[in-house]
């Protein structure tokens, strides 16, 4: 005999101290909290008070932080609670194993991977933020998917909207898909201007809220270009399919269009917890409490074309889909050291896709993916290539 009561869903989130995964708990709680959901596992890296915060909030039976410096500040801070604790890699992997119908894949970086592997490999519907997962290891991370039965849902604003707008049954009259950029802090600036920018200039986006990695990523346009070669794994397109064009108000977060000149938008203001909330509740739609477009106040839609000479993150993109291989995931390791580099500042902002490049090119011959050691191999020997540029250039500098 059933009870009436309708069954909680159990969820898992890698990254719940960022900003996807605040915004994933904020959308949790708009949709019942503790009365629908039921939280596995909560996962974060150096901000173990916020962790252990959200654990007891939400009741979840596991808190794990990737640092395992960390381990005994997160064990006090839950004592008496009966939540478990762990830590490091391994912890991340326990995580992502424990049985949640639904993961949130909010980790940064490349630290995500193995975790939404692992629970992509358990058949867990895959609610993913963490781009990388596809830039890195995109046809193994969606064979993983295929074979453990499980959805990948985008959590990405623009291929959400691509995933709202594609009707399956008119997949064979997809032409292109045209994903919209902001075009951040540095739209308008001159590249001698870019030159000297810094990490905190960079970071301020003028429409999105997110965490720091990506916002300078957005900035660089780098984020756009690890979201051509999402779009590319996710939708199954060539990259001569994948367009990009800059509409700064991020009204229209993208676009699909069909052999017959039809273009299909999902529109809305830009808020994450909208994205959040489809992958959450698909095939359903929920009700949130988000802002709604205004027209008559928004009055306009602007458009222009990437300009590649200042932002060289796309040609990069296109390159490495070219190129084939392993050459997203050469792209991605060289990046994100630079990244480090450059909020660390021994790097030059424009820097970034040079040292990029150079590293691509160092690493041409990568041959296509035999399994998941040799992604994680060719990582580490991009970061390698790319630490020793970023130490040349910061003793020439
Ligand atoms: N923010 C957005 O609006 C947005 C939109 C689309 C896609 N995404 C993608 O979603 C992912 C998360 O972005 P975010 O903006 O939410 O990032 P974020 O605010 O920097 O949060 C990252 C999360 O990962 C954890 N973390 C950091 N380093 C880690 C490591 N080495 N091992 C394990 N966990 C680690 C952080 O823990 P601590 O906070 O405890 O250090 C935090 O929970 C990225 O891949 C990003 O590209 C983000």
């Amino acid at each position: 005999m059933t009870s009436g009561a309708p069954e909680k869903r159990r969820l898992t989130i890698l990254g719940s101290t960022g900003s996807i995964g605040t915004n994933t708990l904020d959308v949790i709680r708009q949709l019942g909290g503790r009365d629908a959901f039921e939280i596995a596992a909560l996962t974060g890296n150096g901000n173990v008070a916020l962790l252990a915060e959200q654990a007891k909030a939400t009741g979840a039976e596991l808190a794990v932080t990737a640092d395992e410096g960390q381990y005994e500040n997160l064990k006090a801070a839950l004592a008496g609670t009966g939540i478990e604790v762990a830590a490091g890699r391994n912890g991340l992997i326990e995580a992502a194993q424990r049985d949640a119908g639904w993961v949130m894949a909010a980790i940064v970086g490349t630290a995500g991977l193995a975790p939404t592997l692992a629970a992509a490999r358990r058949g867990a519907d895959i609610a993913l933020a963490n781009k990388e997962c596809l830039v890195s290891a995109g046809d193994l991370f969606v064979a993983a998917v295929h074979a453990g039965g499980g959805k990948l849902l985008p959590v990405d604003s623009e291929h959400n909207a691509i995933y709202q707008v594609l009707e399956e049954h008119q997949r064979h009259a997809v032409e292109r898909i045209i994903l919209t950029a902001s075009g951040g802090p540095f739209r308008q600036s001159t590249l001698t201007e870019m030159r000297d920018v810094t990490a905190a200039t960079a970071r301020a986006h003028p429409n999105w809220s997110m965490g720091l990695k990506i916002s300078i990523d957005s900035a660089s346009m780098f984020n756009k270009a690890l979201e051509m070669i999402e779009a590319k794994h996710l939708f199954g397109m060539r990259p001569d399919q994948i367009e990009v064009i800059v509409h700064p108000q991020s009204v229209i977060h993208s676009m699909v269009g069909y052999s017959d000149g039809s273009v299909l938008a999902q529109l809305g203001c830009p808020d994450m917890r909208t994205a959040i909330g489809y992958a959450l509740s698909h095939p359903a739609r929920p009700a949130l409490n988000v802002e709604r477009l205004d027209f008559a106040k928004l009055s306009r839609l602007d458009f222009e074309a990437p300009d590649e000479e200042r932002f060289p993150a796309l040609r990069l993109a296109r390159l490495a889909m070219e190129r084939g291989g392993m050459q997203s995931a050469v792209l991605n390791g060289a990046k994100e050291v630079a990244l480090e580099a450059f909020i660390d500042g021994r790097l030059g902002f424009l820097q970034m896709a040079e040292v990029t490049e150079t590293v691509m090119d160092a690493m041409i011959a990568v041959p296509a993916a035999s399994g998941m050691d040799a992604v994680f191999a060719v990582d580490g020997e991009a970061r390698r290539i790319a630490k020793t540029i970023v130490e040349h250039e910061a003793a020439a500098a």
